[in-house]
């Protein structure tokens, strides 16, 4: 059992980032407001019991929009990678990346959504992020949609709630597949696209909620979702006839779920939320609603809206790989009143007595990647691709030095777990480490949640220098790249 096999010669080591959580230049060369732009930064102590500050109502987005409303909006600023990339973009070569994923904002290349004729100006920075990539031989892979949409989409159409915002998708897919043919051969539909019936506002299917009747919400949550896979199936389609060599994938946060106890109340707990976990998978993997939804909606009274050939298109155009992030292990039980709750952001759940966790309050669980990979190679045999990956921690400078051990220990242990899952026989093209430069948290637009390899001094009120320091994670992820994976 010990014969630990090496990671395959081409293993796509790298980093993963997203255009709201690093680019900067809102309002810079013609690109439009996106839904992330209207998130305000809210001071911890002000942030409520599951510390995330990421509400957008429709109230919020007026008062934004009329001036009213004066806040600071991290995820508009990024740290400034709109113009620092050719520096940010060396130092990952330096570090020896084979693969950075980014996304692109939708409202760089159509402002609003759904113009005609998309911004050349938004176009030609895209160009040059990948030219300067491919310079140093780092292919990208980029998502098309990472928990943002246009304003225009959301203001007009609810966004994915109408269908008109499929086509528009489509039209923005193909515009960009056209256009980087020769430069992207990694894809991605829609970043996390199970976070959408958690937390919708906020994420790529772009509806506020509080537009919709109370009664209707959760039917709402699962008809945007609906067009949101017809919308990946289709862009799916378009990429394999325009780019006949490039792969698309879906992309799923994987929260893998134990039950408390051995109790079979607990077990089962355990297996319908994991149900609901790779619900998203097994439809655009298999291509079809799995019957234990259908029992979910009807015992819940909930139904979908579909056209005539909507199944047959989600049948025909399967992705070709599965990509994941993971961070954390959920426990559940069925006798809630009986166990400590966990206590980080975003996730329910209770706290599991044989795990630590991080300073979010997630719960650090690396041998949780190996059965997470093998979970979803056994259900599914199509190859699978870690997109991110890491801890958010507290960093400090001591003498122009960052020692981030609680780091590089994260990272060792799950990348041993890795190996664990590869030499059990599972098909994984490559690990992306989330946020390889410090960038603005996602659940709480805070820079002092940090993940990076690269410190980037900019604080939570957004003051600081700018400056990059390499880390000590960095000089330690350089070698387990040089050595692919074996100098760990
Ligand atoms: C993933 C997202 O859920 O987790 C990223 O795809 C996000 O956008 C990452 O940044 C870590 O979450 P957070 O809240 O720590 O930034």
């Amino acid at each position: 059992m010990n014969q630990l096999k090496s990671f395959p010669a081409n293993f796509l080591w790298g980093g993963a980032t997203a255009a709201n959580q690093i680019e900067g230049g809102f309002d810079l060369g013609g690109k439009g407001l996106s839904s992330a732009d209207m998130v305000a930064y809210v001071p911890k102590s002000e942030r409520g019991a599951n510390n995330i500050s990421i509400e957008v109502d429709s109230q919020r987005i007026q008062d934004i929009l009329s001036g009213v409303f004066q806040g600071r909006f991290p995820k508009r600023e990024g740290i400034d990678f709109y113009h620092s990339y050719p520096q940010d973009i060396h130092l990952m070569a330096e570090m020896g990346f084979k693969m950075l994923r980014i996304s692109i904002h939708w409202s760089r290349i159509f402002p609003n959504g759904d113009e005609k004729q998309p911004n050349e100006a938004g176009l030609a920075f895209y160009d040059k992020i990948f030219d300067e990539l491919l310079k140093y031989g780092i292919q990208p892979m980029v998502t098309l949609c990472h928990y943002e949409i246009p304003l225009g989409l959301v203001q007009k159409y609810n966004g994915f709630l109408h269908r008109a915002v499929v086509t528009h998708f489509v039209n923005y897919a193909e515009v960009l597949f056209k256009r980087y043919k020769d430069k992207v051969k990694y894809w991605l539909t829609f970043n996390e696209i199970n976070m959408v019936t958690m937390h919708s506002p906020y994420t790529g299917a772009g509806v506020i909620l509080d537009r919709v009747p109370k009664a209707q919400r959760e039917n709402a949550k699962y008809q945007a979702l609906h067009h949101q896979f017809l919308a990946s199936a289709l862009a799916t389609k378009s990429l394999h006839k325009i780019i006949p060599d490039a792969r698309m994938g879906c992309m799923l946060a994987r929260m893998l779920h134990y039950g408390l106890t051995a109790d079979p109340e607990d077990q089962r707990e355990a297996q319908w939320r994991n149900q609901q976990n790779l619900f998203y998978t097994d439809i655009q993997v298999r291509g079809e609603y799995p019957n234990y939804i259908r029992r979910y909606w009807s015992a819940n009274n909930l139904s979908l809206q579909k056209q005539r050939d909507d199944d047959i298109i989600l049948k025909q155009n399967p992705v070709d790989f599965i990509a994941f992030s993971y961070y954390m292990s959920v426990c559940v039980t069925a006798h809630k009143d009986q166990s400590k709750p966990m206590d980080g952001n975003f996730i329910e759940g209770v706290r599991n007595p044989y795990l630590p966790i991080s300073d979010w309050g997630w719960q650090i669980d690396p041998i949780g990647l190996r059965i997470a990979l093998n979970d979803l190679y056994d259900r599914y045999q199509k190859p699978l691709f870690i997109v991110e990956n890491g801890l958010g921690a507290y960093d400090k400078i001591e003498k122009g030095k960052i020692h981030d051990d609680y780091r590089i220990n994260y990272l060792r242990s799950h990348i041993c777990q890795m190996q664990e899952a590869v030499s059990d026989g599972v098909e994984l093209l490559g690990y992306l480490a989330w946020g390889p430069i410090d960038l603005v948290s996602m659940s709480t637009s805070e820079m002092s949640k940090r993940y990076g390899f690269i410190f980037v001094d900019i604080d939570d009120e957004g003051k600081g220098s700018r400056q990059r320091i390499r880390k000590d994670s960095f000089f330690w992820y350089k070698k387990v790249i040089a050595s692919n994976g074996t100098d760990l």
